[in-house]
């Protein structure tokens, strides 16, 4: 199913942070009509940037007029602060509306419980590059079959979807694609400070650094070869990639630092569900 964006109907997003704006970016970018989209947040600032796009913003939950019927309700609060205070928004859910929750670690069955008006709770776990169209978006739900078309092309836009159908796989989705910006953008700092430490000027090693990682992402976009095979055709014998890989594969510490971090991230999307 491709939803225009005018059929998508009325979207609340609540919590414009981060993540709330990384998505709602997106679906503006991609030409979803502002006037269909409202917005709650606490945050003044953020609801004027979106305010003069033509989105409707309130700052209080009590603000939102009553008789506004929404198609989908997009929970983008941190899980801490949907476990204290999210029943407040339960007015908002009719049983038209979908719930589609983005936040790492809370479950289907402590959604329904905490917002019992929401009947069709879908999870999705997405990332940031979701704000220019490159995010990688993980779906799961109870009643894929009713709103599972529609959540799927609506998060399709921001980039690729993916349904997972054991809830319990959230965990380990949440440590590698919902974090796994962040620990890219810190090897990408390492290799930046490492080029300074090299002697090459802030601005150049910057630009070298950085501009390896996107060519390099690139090219696994576009290459038929794995990652292994790919650096392997990099690596001559005896040559300065294989000197400077041997160094990074040294004990084998790093292979065992990305496994004991997506281990860590997996963990405490458990501990918060
Ligand atoms: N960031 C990521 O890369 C990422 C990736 C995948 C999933 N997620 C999920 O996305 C969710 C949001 O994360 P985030 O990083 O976007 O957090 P965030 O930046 O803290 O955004 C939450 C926003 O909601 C606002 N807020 C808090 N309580 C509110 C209330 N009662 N009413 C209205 N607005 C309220 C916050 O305002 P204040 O700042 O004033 O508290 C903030 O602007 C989390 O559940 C997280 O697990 C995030």
């Amino acid at each position: 199913m491709n939803v225009s964006r005018e059929a998508v109907g009325k979207i609340l997003v609540v919590g414009g942070g981060r993540m709330g704006s990384a998505i709602l970016n997106g679906w503006l970018d991609q030409g979803f009509v502002p006037s269909n989209i409202y917005l709650i947040d606490r945050d003044a600032n953020t609801l004027k940037q979106y305010e003069t796009q033509g989105v409707h913003t309130f700052t209080a939950v009590e603000d939102v007029p009553k008789n506004l019927v929404f198609d989908i309700f997009l929970l983008a609060l941190k899980p801490q602060i949907i476990a204290a205070s999210v029943e407040q928004f339960d007015h908002l859910i009719s049983p038209k509306t979908c719930l589609v929750s983005v936040a790492a670690g809370v479950m289907v069955n402590t959604l329904k419980q905490l917002l019992p008006s929401a009947k069709n709770v879908v999870r999705v776990m997405p990332n940031t590059p979701a704000m220019i169209g490159k995010g990688v978006m993980v779906g799961f739900s109870y009643e894929q079959d009713m709103f599972g078309e529609l959540v799927e092309s609506l998060f399709a836009t921001l980039g690729s979807f993916h349904w997972i159908i054991d809830e319990n796989q959230m965990h380990a989705v949440t440590a590698v694609s919902g974090s796994g910006p962040a620990y890219l953008f810190y090897f990408a700092q390492c290799f930046v400070e490492s080029a300074k430490k090299l002697g090459l000027p802030e601005a150049l090693a910057e630009t070298l650094a950085l501009e390896t990682v996107i060519g390099a992402a690139n090219l696994i976009e576009q290459s038929d070869d794995d990652v292994e095979t790919l650096r392997h055709n990099v690596t001559s014998p005896n040559g300065t990639t294989q000197a400077g890989l041997a160094a990074l594969m040294e004990g084998n510490t790093v292979k065992s630092r990305v496994e004991a971090c997506c281990l860590a991230a997996a963990k405490r999307s458990l501990e918060l569900s």
